[in-house]
């Protein structure tokens, strides 16, 4: 019998680790992910493919570790023996990088080099390839230097989070050069879904909405109402890690949708799917401003698309209509409130186009 492939995951437990396990388990991987001890349950997004492991069926499999702690990612590496490791952990909050900037460093910089050496160690002694993703990031290009920003856009980062991106992004290319590693940067754009950690600016604001249907909130406190991002869809981004490490030879590409919009604009459309003025519930609060802003990110994925086949699927439209409806209805208001305004037969064509894109 044909063993399985094996992939080992950082970050699992987090938006993309559980799209990207979800996306290899049904590729016929076995699926190895690092967690981290926490004193309450921190694997919501993963619970609905775990399975036992005395079960024989299993093919998820959990290791306690962390990324600043080398000897364990060793060790983990030599039980698991992966062929592919898909590097997503980290304190991915770019705010909170500027009040924790030391422990993100580690984290997000440091914590990518002590996988890259333990993997060249591992692949120098046993002659076995692995290969190796980096979950690079849209935040490297910063002060933008070029509109739309490409694979050849100089970085400009703000933050501590994005120096640290930068540092990785580098250390990835280096590791390729200098010992033939199979390691590619994905350059990522900000992508969204229903299980977005809920302080990033997407799910706030969707998860206000909900909340506010429900009478459960009055007011929703938001920063920077101005800066633009380029969103897309998370489960069609996972999608995009995997084809990279199945190419031929090892590179660095933009993931992006190529459309950029205004938190805004975000605003206008989530508020109005449930036929509600933001203008009415949202109020400026100078706590979510960033010391150094990142004003406007718009990528070019068109070596993505020549290269890897790969291209969004889902509209900014549709991931602002499927992240409302999915925070309505975790609040049981979706059936009375969910998108006022719309004729029921315009809401059955949106739902059903919906569930055709997640799950
Ligand atoms: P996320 O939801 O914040 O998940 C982060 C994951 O990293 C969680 O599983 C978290 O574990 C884990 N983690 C945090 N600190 C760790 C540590 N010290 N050691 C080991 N694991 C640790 O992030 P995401 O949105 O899925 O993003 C995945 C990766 O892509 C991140 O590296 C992020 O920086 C990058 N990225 C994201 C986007 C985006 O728009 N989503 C865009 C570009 C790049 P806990 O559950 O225990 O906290
Ligand atoms: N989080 C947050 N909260 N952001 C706010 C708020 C608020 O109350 N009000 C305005 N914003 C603005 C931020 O200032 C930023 O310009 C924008 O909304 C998006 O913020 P986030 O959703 O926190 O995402 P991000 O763009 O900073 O970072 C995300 O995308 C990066 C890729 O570009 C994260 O997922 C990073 O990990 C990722 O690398």
């Amino acid at each position: 019998m044909t063993q399985r492939k094996r992939a080992l995951i950082t970050g699992i437990t987090g938006q993309d680790g559980s799209y990207l396990s979800e996306f290899l388990l049904e590729q016929g991987y076995e699926v190895h992910g690092i967690i981290r001890r926490t004193s309450t349950f921190n694997t919501d997004r993963i619970d609905h493919i775990y399975v036992d492991p005395h079960n024989p069926e299993a093919r998820l499999f959990l290791h306690y570790g962390d990324l600043t702690e080398g000897v364990t990612l060793r060790r983990i590496l030599e039980e698991v023996q992966p062929v592919e490791i898909y590097n997503l952990g980290a304190q991915s909050h770019v705010r909170v990088s500027f009040d924790s900037p030391e422990y993100t460093v580690d984290t997000v910089g440091m914590g990518t080099l002590r996988l890259l050496e333990a993997i060249r160690d591992y692949q120098g002694r046993t002659g076995i390839e692995v290969r190796f993703y980096q979950a690079g990031s849209s935040e490297m290009f910063g002060k933008v230097q070029e509109i739309p920003q490409q694979e050849t856009t100089p970085f400009y980062p703000r933050s501590p989070y994005a120096c640290a991106k930068v540092f990785s992004h580098w250390q990835t290319v280096n590791y390729r050069e200098s010992y033939g590693l199979f390691a590619c940067n994905g350059i990522l754009f900000n992508h969204e879904s229903p299980r977005r950690g809920e302080t990033f600016v997407t799910r706030k604001i969707t998860r206000a909405i909900a909340r506010i249907v429900a009478q459960q909130q009055e007011k929703l406190y938001l920063g920077n109402i101005d800066a633009k991002r380029d969103w897309g869809y998370a489960k069609d981004y996972v999608r995009a890690m995997w084809l990279m490490l199945q190419q031929k030879t090892p590179d660095d590409y933009v993931i992006a949708t190529g459309e950029t919009h205004s938190v805004r604009e975000f605003l206008e459309l989530s508020f109005g799917y449930v036929n509600l003025d933001w203008q009415a519930y949202v109020e400026f609060d100078d706590r979510y401003l960033r010391p150094a802003e990142v004003d406007l990110l718009i990528g070019n994925p068109a070596k993505a698309k020549q290269q890897l086949g790969w291209q969004p699927s889902v509209t900014f439209a549709e991931l602002v209509a499927l992240m409302v409806e999915a925070d309505l209805q975790a609040l049981g208001v979706a059936a009375a409130n969910g998108a006022g305004g719309k004729s029921s037969a315009d809401l059955a064509t949106i739902r059903q186009r919906l569930s055709t894109i997640h799950e």
